[in-house]
């Protein structure tokens, strides 16, 4: 099988997309069957050429960063030129991988619905979502321990879908794990927004002269 994948991070140079799409690579390469072709979706010079590939491709792999609960606008802007694409794309099977800073996956699940319904609507395969959070520092950090497992299972996930042309939803499922912070967290969370706000806050108000107005509510009609 060909895989088609396009890195939507916006960045220029490294980046963390980049490093987990290499790690799900070498799984997917062990079937010596397999090749694929990547496109990084801020180094094409003109759109057109990305969604030429699209359309040249059964198999498509959409991997990006998550920008304020969706995806970064390059990634939109060329998702949105499919929709004249109707009948061509129909047979398309397309994944996505999302990754971004907080570690749990309850971030990513409303725009993991918005990928299955609108690859839905444009009447593609939809084969899921690999959602991972706390991956901030990846890409500066690969021999990190902490790092390992996250590489470890996308290799996994990986060299899964080589073998299969699918995503193993118990791999998956377990890759983005946790899915909510933990109330101990929670708490601690609590706390320490409680004592930032009474000490540190605070001082700063009275620095800058302006903690008498710090329920000022300006924009309210009198
Ligand atoms: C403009 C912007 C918006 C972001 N929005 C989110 C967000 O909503 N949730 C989150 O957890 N991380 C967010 N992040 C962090 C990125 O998703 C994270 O650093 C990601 O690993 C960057 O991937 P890249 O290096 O491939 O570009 C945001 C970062 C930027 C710069």
């Amino acid at each position: 099988m060909k895989l088609m994948v396009f890195n939507g991070s916006p960045k220029k140079g490294r980046n963390n997309t980049e490093i987990l799409i290499k790690k799900f690579l070498e799984g997917f390469s062990e079937n010596g069957n397999n090749s694929y072709e990547i496109l990084k979706l801020n180094e094409c010079p003109d759109i057109d050429i990305a969604v030429n590939k699209f359309l040249e491709n059964e198999f498509i792999f959409v991997a990006f960063p998550l920008y304020v609960y969706f995806m970064p606008s390059g990634v939109l802007e060329f998702f949105e030129r499919f929709k004249a694409y109707q009948e061509k794309i129909k047979s398309k099977k397309i994944f996505f991988l999302v990754q971004y800073g907080f570690p749990e996956a309850v971030h990513a699940r409303p725009l993991e619905k918005y990928l299955e319904k609108a690859t839905g609507e444009l009447g593609m395969n939809y084969l899921g979502t690999i959602i991972k959070g706390g991956c901030n520092n990846l890409i500066d950090a690969p021999d990190n321990p902490f790092f390992n497992k996250i590489f470890k299972t996308i290799f996994l996930i990986g060299k899964n879908f080589g073998e299969t042309g699918s995503l193993d939803k118990d791999l998956i499922d377990k890759f983005s794990k946790p899915e909510n912070i933990t109330l101990i967290s929670k708490l601690l969370m609590k706390v320490a927004t409680g004592l930032a706000n009474k000490f540190y806050w605070r001082a700063e108000l009275v620095r800058n002269n302006a903690l008498e107005r710090a329920y000022d509510r300006p924009y309210l009609k009198s």
